[in-house]
């Protein structure tokens, strides 16, 4: 047991004893009836009166005892709440949308942020301030039940400036490093723990199939067996349990079930596949989040063969909780019973539907108040059962106990320091190092040595976290510039190449010469997220990056192409000019990892998460298909 945990345990043995002594004086008055008057008839004496009343007030009610077992205490609290106490527990506005006074009044279970929600300044500190304010009106409840407070932390605590950014999913896919990704998740746990956020809408364990999709970096790869074994960002999130270690947050294994298999890659769209194939490649990854004992499970806005996830009530029920056994609760997405039928807005019947289908939880990030009253109609009228409210409370209320939230529901302000502190700054850049993939290197150009002592860097993405950063960083879609702190690629060049080494810029590749030993071009997509990023047509180069890698190209210098994308790029009739080329992926805040790599501290390791297409056409590719790939899956060169 290490010194948290002994800890832990050392509290949790304090307040049993605590409350085993309440229990016996409260049993002593509470066994007379809890009243003022006495077994015999006669009234109690004034003194005792007001002992007996200040026992009962003092005594912990069983659910708010530690030392029960979770399950009594999740009965002992489902007893003692009223119908709106429960569909409370199952709402989730966002916070724009909500005030204090409305949590408590509401009994609200949860809030969320969504991408780039956040309080003003936004700093960790503020953070935790307003997490503790929206918890302490929870807690000003009748039952005193804690909130739970969600928000994507997909590649480090992404919403807070200043947080560590980690590569997205699709570059922890070409490090095929699980034990690297546990590591990562155990320190955005840390940094979620500081700012009071305890529950995280990760991690994606969606398969990709169609690169077109805008959520491809969100995958850890096309086959399940990646984001199978990428499940141990799981362990890291939650700790060994929930509750358990110095900092353990609830997490989400999203987007159930079939979101990378839709056609065309269309973000939201329908899945035409057959069973067998749902099985054999979407569903591994959540069995194997379930074995991890995933807290939560999020429903996908896709479809399969026509019917939205969000009415499956085979897929979430009997497959999910029934054959898969998971115990944690399912949430619904942004909006996401609003498309069941198709049309704007939710209906009552959506509203069934959903709860029907076995979602616990539903984010309704304005309409909650329309949503509570819709499901107190259909309670009301029979037809959302009152079991499957209970059924959903209880899966709620467990991970708020497992978690330990009716004991510590405070933000762990001992964390603070290590937002973006340098431990996981050095942990990222390690991850950056790992992620890369090398995937021409002609004449060995890379890595850079002795003989390398002018280099020409240039390109959008050279210098711009935001760009390296992607998606879900900061805001939801990303942008350009400097949004957070962190080492730009040019920075980490200039670093790891020392003052021995000359290093030109220039964003457009303008002021290159022949004078230069070798040219780095960094190029790429431009930040977004979901279906934002859906690509229906071509998957090529900006025309202002080709321009730029032929300036470089024209100055008779070896040009090596550092791709900062979320997924494969159509390259192929590009690349007999270039001398070599690494995708970088979306390596987030610390580009000294990028550096890393091309100057030789660290060999090239990684491998295509992904199958890399000749033409843009031939999407979807994907191993074993027999399409003739640019670089088959699992490609990746190192140095000789
Ligand atoms: C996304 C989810 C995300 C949710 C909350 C939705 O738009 O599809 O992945 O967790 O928003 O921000």
């Amino acid at each position: 047991m290490d010194c948290t945990s002994a800890k832990a345990e050392r509290r949790r043995v304090r307040s049993r004893h605590r409350v085993l002594a309440f229990g016996v004086l409260a049993t002593l008055v509470i066994g007379t009836g809890g009243g003022t008057v006495r077994r015999d008839g006669g009234a109690v004496p004034a003194a005792d009166a007001v002992l007996a009343a200040t026992e009962r007030a003092a005594a912990p009610l069983p659910y708010l005892d530690p030392g029960l077992p979770v399950g009594k205490r999740v009965d002992d609290l489902i007893a003692r709440m009223s119908l709106d106490d429960k569909l409370g527990q199952m709402t989730q506005p966002e916070r724009r949308y909500i005030t204090p006074a409305e949590i408590t009044a509401h009994r609200i279970g949860s809030v969320l942020s969504s991408g780039g929600s956040a309080p003003s300044p936004n700093t960790p500190r503020s953070w935790a301030d307003m997490y503790d304010g929206l918890q302490r009106a929870a807690l000003a409840g009748r039952l005193r039940v804690p909130l739970m407070y969600g928000v994507d932390a997909v590649h480090g605590h992404n919403n807070v400036v200043g947080a560590t950014i980690f590569p997205h999913n699709i570059g922890l896919g070409a490090a095929r490093d699980p034990e690297l990704v546990r590591r990562i998740g155990g320190a955005t746990a840390r940094e979620m723990a500081a700012t009071g956020v305890d529950w995280n809408f990760a991690p994606c364990v969606c398969v990709v199939r169609n690169d077109r999709w805008g959520r491809t970096y969100e995958s850890f790869g096309e086959v399940p067996g990646l984001a199978s074994a990428m499940t141990t960002m799981i362990d890291g999130l939650q700790g060994e349990k929930l509750g358990a270690g110095p900092a353990s947050v609830l997490a989400t294994a999203k987007h159930y079930l079939g979101d990378g298999a839709t056609q065309g890659g269309d973000d939201r769209g329908d899945a035409r596949i057959s069973e067998e194939r749902l099985r054999e490649i979407h569903l591994p990854p959540f069995r194997a989040a379930v074995r991890r004992g995933v807290g939560s499970v999020m429903v996908s806005y896709s479809s399969w063969n026509g019917v939205k996830l969000h009415e499956h009530r085979y897929l979430v029920t009997d497959v999910l909780k029934g054959e898969l056994g998971f115990t944690g609760f399912v949430v619904s997405d942004y909006n996401g019973i609003d498309q069941i039928d198709g049309a704007p807005g939710f209906t009552r019947d959506e509203v069934a539907k959903a709860v029907n289908a076995g979602i616990d939880m539903v984010m309704v990030p304005e309409e909650w108040k329309k949503f509570i009253r819709y499901l107190r109609a259909e309670v009301g009228e029979g037809d959302v059962p009152m079991a499957r409210i209970d059924d959903a409370n209880r899966r709620i209320l467990t991970k708020k106990f497992e978690l330990g939230l009716f004991e510590n529901p405070m933000a762990d302000r001992r964390h603070l320091g290590s937002v973006g502190g340098a431990g996981h700054r050095a942990l990222a850049r390690g991850a950056v190092a790992r992620s890369q993939v090398l995937l021409k290197n002609s004449q060995d150009v890379l890595p850079f040595g002795p003989a390398h002592d002018k280099i020409f860097v240039a390109g959008r993405s050279a210098d711009d976290i935001g760009r390296q950063s992607g998606g879900w960083t900061v805001t939801w879609q990303g942008k350009p510039g400097g949004i957070t702190p962190g080492t730009t690629i040019l920075e980490g060049i200039r670093e790891v190449a020392g003052p021995g080494v000359e290093v030109g810029y220039g964003r457009d590749g303008k002021g290159i010469d022949d004078s230069y030993d070798a040219a780095i071009a960094v190029v790429g997509e431009d930040p977004y997220a979901e279906y934002h990023g859906d690509r229906t047509g071509g998957l090529g180069l900006d025309d202002a990056d080709v321009r730029t890698i032929e300036r470089l190209r024209a100055a008779d210098v070896p040009v090596i192409v550092v791709l900062v994308s979320g997924r494969p790029m159509d390259v192929a009739q590009r690349l007999p000019g270039w001398d070599a080329l690494v995708a970088a992926w979306l390596p987030g805040t610390e580009g000294g990892g990028v550096a890393d790599v091309l100057f030789g501290r660290s060999a090239p390791t990684g491998r295509l998460p992904v199958t890399w297409m000749s033409d843009a056409d031939q999407q979807p590719i994907n191993q074993g298909d027999g399409k003739k790939p640019l670089f088959p899956f699992g490609y990746g060169l190192t140095y000789g």
